[in-house]
């Protein structure tokens, strides 16, 4: 099965946020992680990032249509862009949506997801092991 794995805006400085929320890990280490966790569970995996709402929009249309599942980490815009959610509500597998640090317990903002409502699973506050927990979720079927 392919996975497309999209992360968003900010998440290309992982490693300069703070340690203490986002753990440490660079946006590479990240992502050699989830390709080694994708081969573990026979997923080829397609990783990406960007600043770029409109790329991300293009991606989220792109690899909906394309892979059988999304992993999508969309950094801020997942607190208020509904291109964002419209764009998924089209990807044709089920879309996971994972976020490294436990937003229900930061800032007041980050609590609401206008993703949630689409996301066949949600993965919240578990770090970079979120992502094979998202990846494990969609190779179950
Ligand atoms: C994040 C949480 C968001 O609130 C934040 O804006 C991010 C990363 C996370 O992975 O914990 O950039 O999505």
């Amino acid at each position: 099965m392919l996975v497309g794995v999209l992360n968003g805006v900010n998440l290309n400085l992982l490693e300069r946020r703070d340690p203490a929320v986002y753990g440490g890990l660079s946006l590479t280490q990240l992502e050699e992680r989830i390709r080694g966790w994708g081969q573990e569970l026979g997923c080829e995996v397609v990783c990406r990032q960007t600043n770029d709402e409109g790329e991300y929009v293009d991606w989220c249309q792109e690899l909906g249509e394309s892979a059988d599942g999304l992993v999508v980490n969309p950094g801020a815009w997942s607190h208020y862009s509904y291109a964002i959610h419209d764009a998924l509500e089209l990807a044709r597998g089920p879309v996971v949506e994972v976020h490294l640090s436990d937003i229900a317990r930061r800032e007041e903002w980050r609590r609401h997801s206008v993703l949630a409502d689409l996301a066949a699973h949600r993965v919240i506050g578990k770090g970079p092991e979120g992502y094979r927990e998202a990846l494990e979720f969609l190779a179950r079927g």
